[in-house]
């Protein structure tokens, strides 16, 4: 009979983690369960900081952005070796019986090393980057995508203003969800995804046959690495004359307050995790498909293939 749950986030934070931590530990309570908080993500475990949490442990944090968990990147968790060590803390210091982690994929590999070791382990997918296949939305994405476009109507003001063009590089991981996106909210003239790739010359024709047709400033989004932005903007402005600053929004990106669609489905998955858990379901990962709810098997979920952005991109880029 499972007695002892513990929730952790790691990988990078993102906005709703908190809302879905608040709805773990407070179903999780009201199924009967003692309700640990691990801290910092799998270096927690490592660190035996895990506390009993209660209801008032999570008051007030839903609205807040990043993880009050706390989170961290940890290589070494790919050893088996520390995995054991953390299986037996787990197990043999704190008599837990399951973990829920909220992150992204390398939070998955993390629970799917777990789960070989006999700990029940549930995977929820957080990160702004929306780039784990197993679901069509990963918590964080639409704050991030809000904080995105603010910053890129704000970009087009002042470059609109100088007769500028803007090269606003964004996060995403490999993944070109939050470009595309935000190519299409905020009408960027180019969009580039690693979906959709455009060389050096194509950009600059572009860029140029823009400038004959009597285009003032252009808005430029793309993925994060595929280029150095910087240089990429000296060569526009060497190649087609037009004025060019180079952005990278960077880790503001993460940070804010979650939006309401954050916050839902954090709250959705936090609760669905706990039902699985109550129905003995175990090792997989909770997906949204067509805003229903599903899970998957966590080493299936690892093993599907990278989503692609190109149909997002094409809208952008039909109508940009
Ligand atoms: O996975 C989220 C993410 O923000 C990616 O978009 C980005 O590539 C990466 O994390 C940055 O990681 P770090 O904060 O460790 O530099």
């Amino acid at each position: 009979m499972l007695k002892k749950i513990a929730v952790l986030t790691s990988g990078g934070d993102a906005p709703g983690m908190n809302s879905c931590v608040r709805a773990v530990v407070r179903a999780g309570l009201s199924k009967g369960f003692e309700v640990y908080g691990i801290y910092n993500g799998y270096k927690g475990i490592m660190e035996g900081d895990i506390k009993l949490l209660n209801r008032h442990s999570v008051s007030e944090i839903l609205n807040k952005g990043g993880t009050v968990l706390g989170t961290a990147r940890f290589p070494e968790f790919k050893d088996e070796n520390v995995r054991k060590i953390a299986a037996e803390i787990l197990t043999e210091k704190f008599g837990i019986d399951a973990v829920v982690g909220i992150g992204g994929d390398g939070t998955y590999k993390g629970l799917e090393g777990l789960s070989k070791l006999g700990i029940k382990t549930i995977g929820i997918p957080a990160t702004i980057d929306n780039d784990i296949a197993s679901t069509e939305y990963t918590i964080g994405f639409d704050t991030a995508l809000n904080t995105i476009i603010e910053c890129v109507d704000k970009l087009r003001d002042t470059s609109s203003s100088h007769q500028r063009c803007s090269i606003i590089e964004v996060m995403g991981n490999r993944c070109g969800d939050l470009a595309a996106c935000a190519g299409i909210a905020t009408g960027a003239e180019l969009t580039i995804t690693s979906d959709k790739l455009m060389t050096k010359k194509e950009v600059v024709d572009f860029l140029q046959s823009q400038r004959k047709q009597g285009k003032k400033h252009a808005i430029v989004i793309i993925s994060e690495k595929i280029t150095d932005v910087h240089e990429f903007a000296h060569e526009i402005q060497e190649k087609c004359g037009f004025d060019t600053r180079a952005e990278v929004i960077g880790h503001m990106q993460r940070g804010g307050s979650p939006t309401a669609r954050d916050r839902i489905t954090a709250a959705r998955m936090g609760v669905y995790a706990v039902e699985l858990l109550t129905k003995g379901i175990t090792s997989v990962c909770i997906g949204l498909i067509d805003n229903k709810l599903t899970y998957n098997e966590i080493d299936t979920a690892l093993k599907m293939p990278r989503k692609d952005s190109s149909n997002y991109v094409d809208i952008a880029t039909l109508i940009g």
